[in-house]
């Protein structure tokens, strides 16, 4: 049976780095993102007495070989729950950069976990999805939701406690996220492979893993009282120390550019004169601008005055992942 599923890319607010267990990919620290409304992965997934191995299309293209394998790799998990060896082709198509910081895998392997799940008819819960997405990227599990998403870190080892739920829905609080791309081309250290080597390496690492709980509780607390200035502070303060631990791995791993620190100074110039703009960055060099919606056309105005920037996407919070027509 041939399904179809839609599932939107999300922004940390509070960033997951670093895995307590690596086969079933459990993460060290808890997380709350937000789900974006304009950015998405579509994916189908037709599963085909005539293959003899999955072929996965991405963006028009058949995709890299070791893309193929991940994604392979993740339908053996909904082969193994279904008892059903058939293999599947997999058409899947971003509708924003892939692979350069933007939540590629977040949105990809959600709307993937959907659409195969339905395509067995296996018919999970929203929980069961995000534990499955889950073992695709961990960004991933909290794609399955719309609005402001927790990500558990859970303490058991057979990630049972392990899942994102939603805090508020997407009609709860309008904020606007502003996405400023400053370089089109994929990332050199994916998150996967850049939070392996932190871990492994960095002496902070074991302060960042103790420090998250309380980022976590602030940051529910800001959403709750729709505290917008807590927010911003909470999330800028989660992104910076999440680049300092990064640029203390060794070798240290630095995902910003150029534009990406004139854009910081210039934000904080703009917050100087009584904007309410907070960024955040994640594994790549793209910053996102978070401000309430009567702010943005005068930010989006101040910034695209600024050389270097090829495109400025202008988004919202957006709804969970869910199967469309075909
Ligand atoms: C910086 O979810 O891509 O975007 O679980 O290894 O696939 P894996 O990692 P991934 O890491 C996301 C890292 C981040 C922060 C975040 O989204 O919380």
């Amino acid at each position: 049976m041939k399904k179809t599923a839609i599932a939107h890319a999300n922004i940390a607010l509070v960033k997951y780095w670093g895995k307590r267990e690596n086969s079933l990919n459990l993460p060290a620290v808890g997380s709350i993102s937000m789900t974006l409304k304009d950015l998405f992965s579509k994916t189908s997934v037709e599963f085909r007495e005539d293959l003899e191995s999955d072929i996965f299309i991405l963006n028009g293209k058949r995709a890299k070989a070791e893309q193929e394998h991940r994604m392979s790799q993740f339908l053996d998990l909904i082969r193994q729950q279904s008892g059903d060896s058939t293999h599947a082709e997999v058409v899947s198509e971003n509708n924003f950069p892939t692979g350069a910081g933007l939540a590629s895998s977040a949105s990809g392997f959600a709307a993937l976990a959907v659409a195969a799940t339905e395509a067995m008819e296996l018919h999970y819960s929203a929980r069961e999805l995000s534990q499955l997405a889950r073992q695709g990227s961990g960004s991933a599990a909290r794609s399955i939701f719309g609005g402001f998403v927790e990500m558990k870190r859970g303490e058991k080892l057979d990630g049972s406690d392990v899942y994102a739920i939603q805090l508020k829905d997407e009609r709860y609080w309008q904020l606007d996220m502003l996405i400023l791309i400053t370089a089109e081309q994929e990332k050199e250290i994916g998150s996967t492979e850049g939070m392996t080597l932190t871990a492994r390496t960095s002496p902070y690492y074991p302060s960042w893993v103790a420090s998250s709980f309380t980022d976590l509780s602030e940051m529910r607390k800001a959403i709750t009282e729709k505290d917008f200035q807590k927010l911003g502070e909470i999330a800028e303060f989660s992104c910076l120390k999440l680049h300092g631990l990064a640029l203390s791995a060794k070798p240290g791993l630095l995902y910003w550019n150029g534009l990406t620190v004139n854009l910081v100074h210039q934000i904080r110039a703009l917050r100087k004169k009584g904007v309410p703009a907070f960024f955040t960055i994640d594994a790549g060099p793209q910053v996102k601008v978070l401000c309430p919606p009567e702010y943005t056309q005068k930010i989006k105005a101040t910034l695209q005055e600024f050389d270097g920037i090829k495109k400025i996407l202008h988004t919202t919070v957006g709804p969970a992942a869910r199967i469309v027509e075909d």
